[in-house]
């Protein structure tokens, strides 16, 4: 959406967009081979990889589905989009580093992924690389409103918070969230710009997700008390998580040739849509 003011927008989707305000184009990667009769009918300029088995517990119970995923397909999208001269954007992870490190992560840092969605990230990331000398690899992470009202932490802290729960928040784990506009914005222009390799398109302020937790709390007016400050260690959640995955935006900021958006800015835009009623907007592009 963020890009539909200058640009004409397909999305891709297995079935949830019944009536989104850009064309939609039905597929399930991991039924269908159908890529390239959808750059046939779509003709695109630039294309976007957002898709990915992202849920890391689902990753470790069902490890075929997240190569097809997160590896095979991004070296089959690099592959055609080099052939067929459409700029390539493969969405990537924060979560490839280990966090053993105790400052900020470099593009030139060696990645040690910790678990099956690292690791098949990781290599989604490689294939991609090497099958498409133009292509952008883009390591994110990013909050924002999301079709089903749960996906990023951001929802998962206004969520709770606003029914009055108590949740946990990680005081042990280290992030650089980006409000998901400012990513969009932020790719885009990379395209505009004719960037390719490797980058850190992540937020430039780095926080542990209580911090998160507690700076969302503060600016929805909800009670920050309810936010227990914990380790991610003894959690419950089953794959392993890397406790630093603070990334130096160094590289980008400078190719960009300009300063990414403080996290303030991102937290006011969120906050802004939630006012504005945007939450209830995307989720009725469902029915
Ligand atoms: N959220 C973050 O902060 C974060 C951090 C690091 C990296 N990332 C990366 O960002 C990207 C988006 O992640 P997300 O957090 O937004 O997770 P998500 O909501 O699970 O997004 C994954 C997308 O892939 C689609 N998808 C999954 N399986 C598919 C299939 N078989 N066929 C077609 N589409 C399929 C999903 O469609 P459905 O909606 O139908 O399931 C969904 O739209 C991923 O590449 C992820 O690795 C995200």
């Amino acid at each position: 959406m963020e890009a539909m003011r200058e640009h004409e927008v397909i999305g891709v989707d297995r079935g949830k967009l019944k009536s989104a305000p850009f064309r939609v184009v039905n597929a399930d990667f991991l039924r269908t081979k159908e890529i390239d009769s959808i750059l046939d009918s779509t003709q695109p300029d630039w294309l976007i990889n957002c898709a990915a088995l992202a849920n890391l517990e689902e990753c470790e119970e069902y490890p075929d589905r997240a190569r097809i995923l997160n590896t095979e397909m991004p070296r089959e999208l690099a592959t055609v989009c080099a052939q067929r001269n459409i700029k390539f954007i493969h969405i990537s992870t924060d979560a490839v580093f280990d966090g053993a490190k105790a400052s900020a992560y470099t593009e030139d840092d060696e990645p040690n992924p910790l678990g099956v969605y690292s690791q098949t990230k990781l290599d989604g990331e490689r294939a991609a690389l090497e099958s498409n000398p133009n292509v952008i690899v883009a390591r994110v992470n990013f909050f924002g409103w999301s079709l089903s009202n749960r996906r990023s932490l951001g929802e998962f802290f206004v969520n709770n918070l606003s029914e009055g729960k108590n949740v946990n928040g990680f005081t042990d784990v280290i992030f650089c969230p980006m409000w998901v506009n400012h990513l969009a914005r932020t790719l885009i222009a990379m395209l505009e710009k004719n960037l390719h390799g490797l980058y850190h398109v992540v937020g430039a302020q780095a926080m542990s997700k209580y911090q998160f937790g507690v700076e969302v709390a503060r600016k929805f007016g909800l009670r920050e008390s309810l936010i227990e400050p914990k380790s991610v260690e003894g959690s419950g959640l089953t794959a392993p998580r890397s406790h630093n995955l603070w990334l130096s935006i160094h590289k980008l900021s400078t190719d960009l040739g300009r300063e990414i958006p403080a996290f303030s800015t991102g937290l006011d835009g969120f906050y802004t849509q939630f006012q504005q009623g945007y939450p209830q907007k995307i989720r009725s592009y469902q029915q």
